[in-house]
């Protein structure tokens, strides 16, 4: 039985369907000061609970949802299409928190195991105090690219090379190529240009992330007269005006899988979990 958080019920839909599993129909409320309860009507003897903790509210009903299907389930499986706080895996003064490995502890504690959708660092993974596997649904950005001309498939920073050469490789043509990122604070990024020309070439940037836009924007300024640019990536955040922003960068088209639940994510990351369940 899939059991969904109310961020993640596009995808859960489709994942119910992929696996041929029932979907429990959650309910999703609120106390009168605010505070969440979630009712889960339906039990079976496994749940797999699938909800991106995209905001803090979410980390919660995740917890809510793990804590009643354990007590109904046999086994319980968690699958973070979109693990929150995952960027924040180092701490870079002693007053600061290791944020993603308070969140997994944390969520470790209602369940059998974890598969997670193309975290920010592998070694998340390690933060899990029940095993945690990770899955890369990067391969599907490619489907929704058609008729490229010359294209160039470019990453932001080299962290994002190997995502840029899956996409490449699952569209079957083009070069490959990065920029080189220096993060200035959590909005502002400085990049500098690439050695790949982009003129009159199809530029596909990719990333895992787009959160504030300030990373692609940024890059796209970069860009020497292309044909057009299209933006790609796992997980669609897409906080703030970061639509706007890429808009006014000169996007030509946005697209994303639905471990974030966006009008952008036209790619489902369903299939890509549904092989690992
Ligand atoms: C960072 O290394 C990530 O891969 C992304 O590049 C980053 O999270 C994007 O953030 P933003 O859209 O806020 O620039």
């Amino acid at each position: 039985m899939i059991v969904s958080g109310s961020s993640s019920q596009s995808l859960s839909t489709v994942l119910a369907t992929e696996m041929d599993e029932s979907l429990a129909v959650v309910e999703y409320d609120r106390f009168a000061d605010g505070e969440m309860i979630v009712r889960i009507p339906d039990a079976d003897d496994r749940a797999i609970v699938v909800a991106s903790t995209t905001t803090s509210d979410a980390h919660v009903e995740l917890l809510q949802l793990q804590n009643v299907a354990s007590r109904r389930a046999d086994e319980v499986v968690t699958v973070l299409p979109y693990m929150g706080y995952a960027r924040q895996d180092k701490s870079f003064d002693p007053e600061e928190p290791v944020t993603a490995r308070a969140v997994a502890r944390a969520i470790s504690t209602g369940t059998d195991r974890v598969v997670t959708v193309n975290p920010h660092a592998e070694a998340v993974a390690e933060f899990f105090d029940v095993p945690c596997e990770t899955i890369d649904a990067s391969p599907r950005l490619a489907a929704p690219l058609a008729d490229l001309t010359d294209p160039l498939f470019l990453a932001p920073d080299e962290g994002a090379i190997e995502l840029a050469s899956t996409v490449r490789d699952a569209y079957g043509d083009g070069e490959t190529d990065y920029f080189e990122k220096n993060r200035i604070s959590d909005t502002d990024v400085e990049i500098r240009p690439s050695d790949a020309d982009s003129a009159d070439r199809d530029v596909v940037l990719v990333d895992d992330i787009v959160a504030t836009g300030s990373t692609m924007a940024t890059a796209i300024e970069q860009l020497d007269a292309p044909r057009s640019v299209s933006v790609t990536c796992v997980h669609p955040v897409l906080a703030r005006n970061a639509q706007l922003k890429l808009s006014a960068a000169g996007v030509d088209r946005l697209f994303g899988t639905d471990t974030v639940e966006r009008t952008v994510s036209v790619v489902s990351a369903a299939p890509a979990i549904a092989d690992r369940l």
